[in-house]
């Protein structure tokens, strides 16, 4: 496995695996690798001949008041994990590599950025488009492997491939939880004892809000109103939102009709987390 920081190498290298005629999967991240991008590698892997993990912190995909500057990082780690996974490359760039001081083009999107995260996170969906597509011009992969735990990122990136005609396969890989459910997340590292405990109420609200649509609860106000009580009874948790939207367009549902995206983001203490599940019905 090799590492770089250099656009040039990365395409260099895919160059070369190209003519020999390989196939190549991109699996982007932020780094601060864990179980979960694990299972994205392992899967790219079984499923291309070459695979490049992307871990880049991406400054514009971050708000003025989040925490980019103390965004956990450990490169050392990540290699490691990527090197058991499979993957045949990192390209880890220093921000300036990614990002001329005079950059000034975005890839903007509506409506499907614009619910849920989009509402507390107005600019996330930009950043995170635009690193995207950046990243996919870089690699030039055939197919590129995201986590379902980021449900709204899945929706958009789906929809940008689609609208700029991007000749890219999107895999969705399963949301990876912790024994106890919390949902894997590099946010995580960010809880102490205490909210590690409360931090479970979000995967115990999805696990409800699951059970009831199995038993056949179609109403979206009776599943939310459960879950919302669910989360609201824990002190540590400050709910942003809870909702139920449709998985591809996120547009809100009254009734949890076709492909059913229950989404939450949860404050535990100042971190904020996510999780879903997604029900077709
Ligand atoms: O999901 C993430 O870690 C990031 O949003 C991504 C897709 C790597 C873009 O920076």
């Amino acid at each position: 496995m090799e590492i770089t920081g250099k656009i040039d190498e990365v395409r260099r290298k895919v160059k070369e695996w190209r003519k020999q005629g390989l196939s190549v999967g991109l699996v982007p991240t932020m780094g601060f690798l864990h179980e979960g991008h694990k299972s994205l590698i392992v899967r790219a892997a079984a499923e291309n001949d070459r695979v490049v993990v992307s871990d880049f912190v991406n400054p514009i995909q971050f708000g003025v008041n989040e925490d980019l500057a103390t965004y956990p990082r450990d490169i050392e780690a990540d290699k490691k994990l990527c090197e058991e996974a499979g993957a045949a490359l990192i390209f880890h760039p220093e921000v300036e590599e990614m990002y001329a001081p005079d950059f000034s083009t975005y890839v903007e999107m509506q409506k499907v950025s614009e619910g849920l995260c989009g509402k507390t996170r107005p600019t996330h969906f930009r950043g995170v488009c635009t690193v995207v597509c950046k990243l996919f011009h870089i690699v030039m992969p055939d197919r590129a492997y995201f986590g379902q735990k980021d449900a709204q990122q899945l929706a958009v990136i789906r929809r940008m491939v689609r609208d700029l005609n991007m000749d890219i396969q999107i895999v969705a890989c399963p949301i990876v939880r912790e024994e106890d459910g919390l949902a894997k997340s590099s946010r995580n590292t960010y809880l102490n004892e205490e909210e590690r405990k409360a931090a479970l109420v979000l995967s115990k609200a999805v696990f409800l809000g699951e059970e009831m649509m199995q038993d056949g609860e179609r109403d979206a106000e009776t599943i939310l109103k459960a879950m919302r009580q669910m989360i609201e009874a824990e002190p540590l948790a400050k709910m942003d939102y809870v909702e139920m939207v449709d998985a591809d367009t996120i547009e809100p549902l009254v009734r949890a009709e076709g492909r059913v995206l229950t989404a939450m983001a949860v404050y535990i203490g100042t971190t904020r987390l996510i999780d879903n599940f997604i029900m077709e019905v």
